[in-house]
């Protein structure tokens, strides 16, 4: 039996990217609560510098940075910045995300494909690629990889998006194949849809409003509710624990069920 500590994840640094609101905001604070020092990250800088305030009012650890993950350098900045500051990176999570058009692969243009990867793909790239080096050097690490269903399963919408999530599903299982001898997991969850502003913006829009898109939504879902931030925190916090010390390029649906069916 090994020692209780104060927390899932005491006296361990963490990075959240896209921590200003929803699944990363969630995470952030769920990761604060149970004892690490949080760096939350995102281009929303109003937003991100309240969440970190809401965590250090509520007794945890956490300051926000400024990052747009599409841009290589500055993810290499903040992270460098964050180890001269903590001293490590034991945990990435990299959530940052857009959804893109809803458009078909015939009606897609090269400009709305590039802007979709350069966050959605690119960022989980470069987030990764800068903190490998950390992990390495300190003898590992914990990353975590914001995918979907919609990296697991294909359906007939934001045709773009769910090819991406799908390169972010195989860049988990490649990096936990590379980098499992240095003591680095790499593992991602998987939601179906999760009630946050991404999801609020596209539900208000839907006829009927968020009822009605609640129903369609969850039709194929064995548990026919929209899920929680927190209950997609709630494995993004398992992941990153050393509770799971010997899992790793595990690809976790959060789903209600969906891809149960
Ligand atoms: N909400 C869902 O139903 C759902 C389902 C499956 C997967 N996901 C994925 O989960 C992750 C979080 O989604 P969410 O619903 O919480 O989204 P959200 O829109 O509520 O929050 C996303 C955050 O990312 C930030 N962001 C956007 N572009 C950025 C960039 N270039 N650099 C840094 N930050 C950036 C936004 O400012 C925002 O704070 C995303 O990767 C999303 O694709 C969401």
């Amino acid at each position: 039996m090994s020692t209780l500590t104060a927390g899932r994840v005491a006296g361990k640094v963490a990075i959240v990217t896209g921590a200003a609101m929803g699944m990363g905001r969630a995470s952030a604070e769920l990761l604060a609560r149970e004892g690490a020092a949080v760096v939350l990250t995102d281009i929303d800088a109003p937003e991100g510098a309240a969440a970190a305030d809401a965590i250090r009012a509520a007794g945890g650890r956490a300051d926000f940075r400024l990052l747009d993950v599409s841009d290589e350098a500055a993810v290499a900045a903040v992270w460098s910045d964050v180890v001269a500051e903590h001293g490590r990176i034991d945990i990435l999570v990299n959530c940052a995300g857009v959804i893109g058009p809803d458009k078909p692969t015939h009606e897609i243009t090269e400009a709305e494909w590039d802007a979709l990867f350069a966050i959605d793909v690119k960022g989980v790239l470069w987030g990764t690629k800068h903190a490998v080096p950390y992990m390495i050097e300190q003898g590992g690490g914990s990353i975590v990889n914001f995918s979907s269903i919609y990296g697991l399963l294909g359906n007939d919408e934001f045709s773009a998006y769910h090819v991406a999530k799908g390169a972010v599903t195989m860049q988990t299982r490649q990096d936990a194949a590379t980098y499992g001898r240095h003591g680095i997991r790499v593992n991602s969850v998987h939601p179906s849809t999760v009630l946050t502003p991404l999801v609020e913006g596209i539900a208000a829009d839907y006829p009927g409003g968020i009822a009605a898109y609640e129903a369609v939504n969850t039709t194929h879902q064995s548990l026919r509710r929209l899920g929680r931030p927190e209950e997609v925190a709630y494995g993004v916090l398992y992941l990153a624990s050393d509770e799971a010390s010997w899992v790793t390029g595990v690809a976790l649906p959060i789903d209600g069920g969906y891809t149960a069916r």
